[in-house]
């Protein structure tokens, strides 16, 4: 790990301190000045070997990890799904032991079960970061959110924060909840009773409502996620017309909305359902796009913290 850096994995966010978080999201801007340059690439992670599995489709997390991984030069290996031998019958612990006989540095891991990043840790002994757990965590979704919402202009302290949709579906919730408490925010959970968790309190929010338009005036940032219909058993709600009536961020909601309120969304968007298009590509208010830089970024920042590596090119 990097010298001072107290973390071997990034699984848990809950296990990040406000220090943790903070030094994250500076590394990460020191990163955007290297991912400026003509030639995006640093010497910091030449020889280190980095394992992506992902057992679950990705678009965001995976590109961005390999993009992550190249400009700092590192080896990566792409792996998982379908095209391994664990279709085979081969276990979860024969394939890390597996990959460990390589000698390699980090395991990058996305799985539809819940805790198998820290089984992949605690198997393999190299640190691992999760990429996305069943409905339990996504870590590095959680920082690339704060740096984003940071990067605007925010101060943590006291932001009013409203999570909106499917929260007991959602790992990006799981994540994003706990981070943005240990860092001073105020968190409102909107969603329908069926898409709430059975114990909301869990997540350690400050509110938690059903009544979107009684709330979305006195929010800063507006936080909408994507119905997991992949996790879904039985429909929760009559109809998607109904929810993006109810708990979509239409183009009707606009003038309710704080003038400086900001729009965040961590993809893929289902528009038309959670978020309307004008909502969306809004020029002043979406943050979607500036949050898929923010991937390259933070996860550019985690890697060089827990692996470590040399200064080398970005202190320019
Ligand atoms: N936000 C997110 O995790 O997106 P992907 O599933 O495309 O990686």
């Amino acid at each position: 790990m990097a010298k001072d850096f107290p973390h071997k994995n990034l699984i848990d966010i809950r296990e990040y301190s406000r220090d943790d978080i903070m030094l994250m999201l500076k590394t990460a801007q020191r990163f955007k000045e290297v991912n400026e340059r003509r030639i995006k690439q640093v010497p910091t992670l030449k020889g280190a070997t980095i394992v992506n599995m992902f057992n679950e489709p990705s678009t965001r997390t995976r590109s961005s990890f390999e993009i992550a991984e190249k400009r700092l030069s590192a080896n990566s290996l792409n792996f998982g799904g379908s095209s391994t031998s664990t279709v085979k019958g081969e276990s979860l612990s024969d394939t890390v032991e597996t990959l460990c006989a390589y000698k390699i540095d980090l395991i990058v891991v996305r799985d539809a079960h819940a805790g198998v990043p820290r089984k992949i840790a605690d198997l393999s002994g190299v640190p691992v970061i999760d990429a996305g757990d069943g409905k339990h965590q996504h870590p590095t979704q959680a920082l690339l959110d704060l740096y984003s919402i940071w990067e605007h202009g925010c101060d943590f302290e006291g932001l009013n924060v409203g999570i909106v949709g499917d929260i007991a579906h959602s790992r990006v919730a799981g994540s994003l909840v706990p981070a943005l408490k240990t860092m001073g925010s105020n968190v409102a959970l909107i969603a329908p009773p069926t898409l709430l968790p059975a114990r909301p309190d869990v997540l350690g929010a400050d509110a938690v409502t059903s009544d979107f338009d009684s709330v979305l005036g006195d929010l800063d940032v507006v936080y909408m996620l994507r119905i997991q219909r992949e996790r879904l058993e039985g429909a929760p709600f009559p109809s998607l017309r109904e929810y993006n009536q109810l708990f979509g961020l239409t183009r009707q909601r606009d003038p309710l909305m704080k003038p400086d309120a900001i729009v965040c969304h961590p993809g893929p968007i289902n528009r038309g359902v959670e978020l309307d298009s004008f909502m969306a590509d809004h020029p002043k208010r979406s943050m979607i796009l500036d949050q898929v830089y923010a991937g390259i970024l933070v996860r550019m920042a985690a890697l060089y913290l827990l692996i470590g590596g040399s200064n080398d090119g970005i202190d320019a």
